[in-house]
């Protein structure tokens, strides 16, 4: 099983609308195929953690470079792991009042500091319940 860690921007003139389509796909799929983790949207940046069978992981890997909604998709950590941190997929948002949280920010860093980073701002996700 792997972890993966994943930034990219919002495609300009991709309305906001697409962002209930793309919780709704995820959600079907992530369930389907085993991949657990979340997918936080800060109004310009996602963020999105996975982790689940390689196989999945590629798969979804490869559609999401080729998703036209997104631009600037990068892979910013990637490790193996045997147990997991979630139990299920969630879908956020990084609230605005909370000025540390800039997604983009992640980009200037890299590989477990990148994780790090996240895993600090993780409690002040609004993911729901
Ligand atoms: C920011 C972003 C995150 C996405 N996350 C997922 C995801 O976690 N799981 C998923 O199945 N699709 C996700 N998608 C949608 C995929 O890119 C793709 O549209 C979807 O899997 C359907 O693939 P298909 O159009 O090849 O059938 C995401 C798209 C975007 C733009």
């Amino acid at each position: 099983m792997k972890q993966l860690l994943c930034i990219s921007s919002i495609a300009d003139g991709t309305p906001a609308r697409e962002i209930a389509r793309i919780a709704a796909t995820s959600r079907r799929f992530n369930q389907t195929a085993a991949i657990t983790g979340t997918l936080v949207f800060d109004g310009a940046s996602f963020c999105h953690y996975l982790e689940g069978p390689d196989p999945a992981l590629e798969a979804l890997l490869s559609r999401l470079a080729a998703d036209p909604r997104h631009e600037r998709f990068a892979v910013l950590f990637e490790a193996r792991i045997e147990a997991r941190r979630f139990d299920l997929w969630r879908m956020g948002y990084a609230l605005p009042e909370t000025q540390a949280v800039r997604l983009d920010e992640l980009r200037k860093l890299s590989g477990e500091a990148a994780l790090q980073q996240w895993l600090l701002w993780l409690p002040s996700f609004e993911l729901g319940d």
